[in-house]
C-alpha cells in the first residue's frame, strides 16, 4: 500500500495555489470537477504521493459542510490498494464502519471508497484503486 494522496479542503483552489504551487513549488498536473461528490479537485504530485486540493462546488456538499464545521485543512488521507473490493470485504469482516460499502468513481476515473472516521481514529480514510 502507498499513500495515494492527501486531500486538503480549501475555500478556493485558485487562492490556495499561491502557497502550494507558487511558494512551495509543486506543479498542478490535473484539475477536475467530480460533480457527483460536489467537489473540484486539483492534483499536485509530491514525491511518491500527491496533494489533492479540494474546493466545494456547493455549500451543502461534503467538503462544503466540512469547511463550515472545521475550516480549511487536512480532509482525508487516501491509501492506494490493489483490490478495493477485497479490501472493503476485509474491513467489513473486521467490523470497520464504511461510508461506501461498494466502490464508486472518483477523480481520474479511479475506484474509490471512504472509511468512516470513527473507525480510523478520527481520520477520514479513502481507499483508491487505479485501473
Ligand atoms: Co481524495
Amino acid at each position: 500500500m502507498n499513500v495515494d494522496h492527501i486531500g486538503i479542503a480549501t475555500q478556493r483552489i485558485d487562492d490556495s495555489l499561491a502557497f502550494w504551487r507558487d511558494a512551495l513549488g509543486l506543479e498542478v498536473t490535473a484539475t477536475e470537477d467530480v460533480t457527483e461528490q460536489g467537489v473540484r479537485v486539483a492534483m499536485l504530485p509530491l514525491g511518491d504521493t500527491r496533494v489533492e486540493l479540494l474546493e466545494p462546488l456547493s455549500e451543502d456538499s461534503p467538503v462544503g459542510k466540512f469547511l463550515q464545521k472545521r475550516g480549511p485543512g487536512v480532509h482525508h488521507i487516501a491509501v492506494r490498494v490493489a483490490d478495493i473490493c477485497a479490501t472493503l470485504a476485509r474491513l467489513k469482516e473486521n467490523g470497520t464502519r464504511l461510508i461506501d460499502e461498494t466502490p464508486r468513481r472518483g477523480a481520474g476515473g479511479c475506484l474509490v471508497a471512504f472509511v468512516h472516521p470513527t473507525s480510523a481514529n478520527g481520520v477520514l480514510l479513502e481507499l483508491v484503486q487505479h485501473d
